[in-house]
């Protein structure tokens, strides 16, 4: 078959139909074809209808006793390392807890991450997206999941948020050397959604082991995701934002702090002169917090 060049109007169609994908948030191409999953699923639909029409009218009559039908084989627990398909999530996160307890160093747990296949983020997003910065800093940030930047490159905030959160931190003097930054979850969301329970709760023993490994003097929540996720509080950011708080690495208790996340300062600049409070009271902790014994 002969494939002609688009013509103009080829293009112009394409282009449209593509803009609105990516408006409706499509931003990964997971296969070649389209499948039609609601085809799919009327097929099992009607499959299951003809074996239900098939089967001995006693067996669908609840007055009639079943004949004890053999008992499935048990089913092998699917492992959440290096698997096939990915475990109920339950499964996925009672066997995130087992992998991130047994991580002894920092470098062991972003390896264990990387062969974790128990998030079903992991299969949508390019690649991992463990940490940035001085894991021997004093002061560790935890945002909420990457975006479409941190997602190509790898690190975490190095979008336009990132840019803002890196002036933020110039204004108290620290850079990336002096600070060490994460996410809740390590793997885009399709679309930066935002993550699910169950994907935060998967990812929920890495993050808590990451941050018992740096064991910062000083933890700060960016947004409130994070803060409600790793301070266990309901409050929304607005009321959060600013009160210390403490945070139990397992191995000792830590100031923790709440802020706007850079990404809503972009949209509500006016939140600057509140998280400009923040910073000086991280920089005022810092000064005051007894060094760290240490490792
Ligand atoms: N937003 C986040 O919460 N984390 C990132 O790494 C980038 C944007």
């Amino acid at each position: 078959m002969l494939l002609m060049a688009p013509t103009l109007n080829d293009r112009d169609a394409l282009a449209d139909i593509l803009a609105f994908h990516v408006e409706a948030g499509v931003d990964v191409a997971l296969g070649e074809e389209p499948v039609d999953r609601f085809a799919e699923s009327a097929a099992e639909r009607s499959s299951a209808a003809s074996r239900m029409a098939a089967a001995p009218s006693g067996e669908s009559s609840p007055h009639v006793p079943r004949a004890a039908a053999p008992s499935p084989a048990p089913r092998p627990a699917t492992p959440a390392i290096a698997g096939e398909a990915p475990p109920p999530p339950d499964l996925a996160a009672v066997e995130a807890r087992e992998a991130a307890a047994n991580a002894p160093t920092l470098e062991v747990l972003e390896a264990l991450l990387e062969k974790f296949d128990g998030c079903p983020l992991k299969h949508t997003a390019t690649r991992l997206v463990f940490a940035d910065g001085n894991p021997q800093a004093r002061l560790m940030l935890v945002g909420e999941a990457p975006g479409r930047d941190e997602d190509i490159e790898g690190k975490p905030f190095v979008g336009r948020s990132g840019k803002l959160l890196d002036r933020m931190l110039a204004a108290i003097g620290i850079d990336r050397t002096g600070c060490y930054i994460a996410n809740v979850v390590p793997w885009r969301p399709p679309g930066n959604r935002t993550p699910t329970p169950q994907e935060t709760a998967i990812c929920l023993p890495f993050i808590r082991r990451q941050i018992e490994l740096a064991n910062p003097d000083v933890l700060v929540c960016l947004g409130g995701p994070s803060a409600q996720t790793l301070l266990g509080i309901r409050d929304g950011i607005t009321k959060a934002r600013g009160r210390w708080m403490e945070y139990d690495t397992s191995s000792r208790v830590i100031p923790a702090l709440a802020t706007f996340h850079p990404a809503y300062l972009l949209r509500s600049p006016l939140g600057k002169r509140m998280v400009w409070r923040d910073m000086l009271a991280i920089e005022a902790r810092l000064a005051g917090a007894p060094e760290r014994a240490p490792d």
